[in-house]
């Protein structure tokens, strides 16, 4: 089956989170099993563009509105990642230093949108699925069904996976003379309440929807930022799917970003090495547990409420846990976080901003991992840390909820909370200092918690089950 993936981000090329993980791997494990899966993204300006080798695979032309422009196709030449990857270069609007965040977003993922499909038409063959993430390429089942230009790609069955329907790439309806010349009774098929909505409109259009975690399924039905009832018409189409990890990257025997390697068999000494090398640049004590958190600070994942939260458990327990946080967000939560390093030197520390090699790091050296989300389709984080024999302390939500089962109940390996409030966090974190104490169940956890399978090996029939139905 040839399957070809389109998305905004896919590591080690492009990652902002974990929509960046999934398509860096997904597709991997999918040549593995025996697929032909393939990447096709924007060009931004990465190190990755610069690190390695690529060949011009097609150029050609197509317009943007009254834009017309020219793009490129490459292909990265040596299958390094395991599966073919091809970047989008359009001049002046894809290749730049960030992947998101300019004013002019709608229309570089729109145009990056049009490339594909009028590139796509110029194939001599037809794959077999088209498999678009997120809202980014959410207009592309729209175009193959309804522009008059890609009438040769309506047989192509299309596929949504939804990483995170609070984002839904709204557009006025003034910027409809981007799409190519289309169906005009089928405008319903590009809106929700009034305006152009990318995501709504893939979920209405493409053949199947799939999301990342079975729980955050049903919670689109009464949670999805206003497309509720979208998702309980269009349930029928709907599948969760919950996602996997790339054991190969992320694996405390071989990780490249860890100094200390080791397993279930040697997780407490090797933790331990781990922790004491990250004390000591960020200055705590390796006697006392360590919690982090490592993310968007955003509303989403409630970093909003993580300083009051952290200050109020070291004030109660006169500095007994120490805390490290990287991320970055909004200017308000950064700078709250960023207030406290002085006050609390020596419990605390904050990194503002983005380092995948820190984020190994803090998994492999921790003891707790903190993830308090609002809203959490999946969450790769937590995955990580128990691979990495770090407990998770999480709240009850999405794909939490469906990966984390809380230590008072049979074989419960990790805490679990309700309300995203500070008194809830708080009280999850005397929890975990307790458990701290008891060194033989936390050691025992550990093991637990590092032999669960998360890995795409295990996952990713349930993908080729859902293009099967299809084709
Ligand atoms: P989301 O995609 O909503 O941000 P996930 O839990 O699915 O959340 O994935 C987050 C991914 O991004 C993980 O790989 C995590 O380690 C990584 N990550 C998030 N913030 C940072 C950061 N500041 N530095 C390094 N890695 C980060
Ligand atoms: C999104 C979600 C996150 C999920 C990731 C990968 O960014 O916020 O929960 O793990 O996508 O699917």
């Amino acid at each position: 089956m040839e399957i070809i993936h389109l998305s905004a981000e896919c590591y080690p090329v492009a990652k902002a989170g974990g929509l960046g993980d999934v398509v860096g791997a997904l597709p991997k494990y999918q040549c593995k099993a025996g697929h032909i899966a393939k990447v096709v993204m924007p060009m931004y300006r990465t190190k990755f563009l610069y690190d390695n080798e690529w060949t011009v695979d097609f150029k050609g032309n197509t317009n943007l509105g009254n834009w017309f422009f020219d793009y490129t196709v490459i292909k990265e030449k040596t299958n390094k990642l395991g599966f073919d990857l091809y970047l989008i270069d359009i001049n002046g609007l894809l290749d730049r230093h960030k992947i998101y965040g300019y004013d002019d977003d709608s229309e570089r993922f729109t145009a990056f949108q049009i490339a594909f499909v009028n590139w796509l038409t110029h194939w001599e063959h037809r794959p077999d699925i088209i498999h678009c993430h997120d809202y980014h390429t959410g207009l592309i089942p729209f175009m193959m069904q309804y522009c008059y230009d890609y009438n040769n790609l309506r047989q192509i069955p299309t596929v949504l996976t939804i990483h995170n329907a609070q984002y839904q790439g709204w557009m006025g309806w003034d910027k409809s003379k981007y799409i190519p010349r289309w169906d005009l009774w089928k405008r319903g098929m590009l809106d929700w309440n009034d305006t152009i909505n990318p995501l709504a409109s893939a979920i209405k259009c493409a053949a199947k929807v799939t999301t990342v975690s079975w729980s955050y399924m049903q919670e689109l039905r009464h949670h999805s930022n206003g497309l509720e009832k979208l998702f309980e018409y269009e349930q029928g189409k709907c599948v969760g799917i919950l996602n996997g990890i790339d054991n190969e990257v992320w694996d405390p025997e071989t990780d490249r970003y860890i100094q200390h390697h080791y397993g279930v068999k040697n997780a407490d000494k090797g933790k331990a090495q781990n922790k004491a090398l990250l004390c000591e640049r960020f200055g705590l004590d390796p006697e006392k547990p360590l919690f982090i958190f490592i993310g968007r600070m955003v509303g989403e994942k409630a970093a909003d409420i993580l300083p009051a939260a952290i200050r109020r458990a070291i004030d109660q327990t006169g500095g007994q846990a120490s805390f490290l946080v990287l991320g970055s967000g909004e200017t308000q939560v950064e700078w709250e976080f960023q207030q406290m390093v002085v006050p609390y030197a020596g419990v605390y520390q904050a990194v503002i901003g983005y380092d995948e090699a820190l984020s190994h790091q803090m998994y492999a050296g921790a003891d707790f991992l903190l993830m308090p989300s609002r809203v959490e389709p999946c969450g790769l984080n937590q995955m990580y840390s128990l691979r990495y024999g770090t407990v998770p302390i999480v709240r009850s939500t999405g794909g939490l909820q469906d990966t984390v089962v809380d230590m008072g109940d049979p074989d419960g390996f990790g805490i679990r909370f309700n309300h995203a409030s500070v008194e809830d966090l708080v009280y999850s974190m005397n929890r975990a200092m307790e458990l701290y104490r008891d060194k033989t169940h936390l050691q025992w956890m550990r093991k637990y918690m590092m032999e669960i399978d998360h890995s795409w090996e295990a996952t990713v029939d349930e993908y080729i089950h859902v293009y099967k139905s299809l084709i």
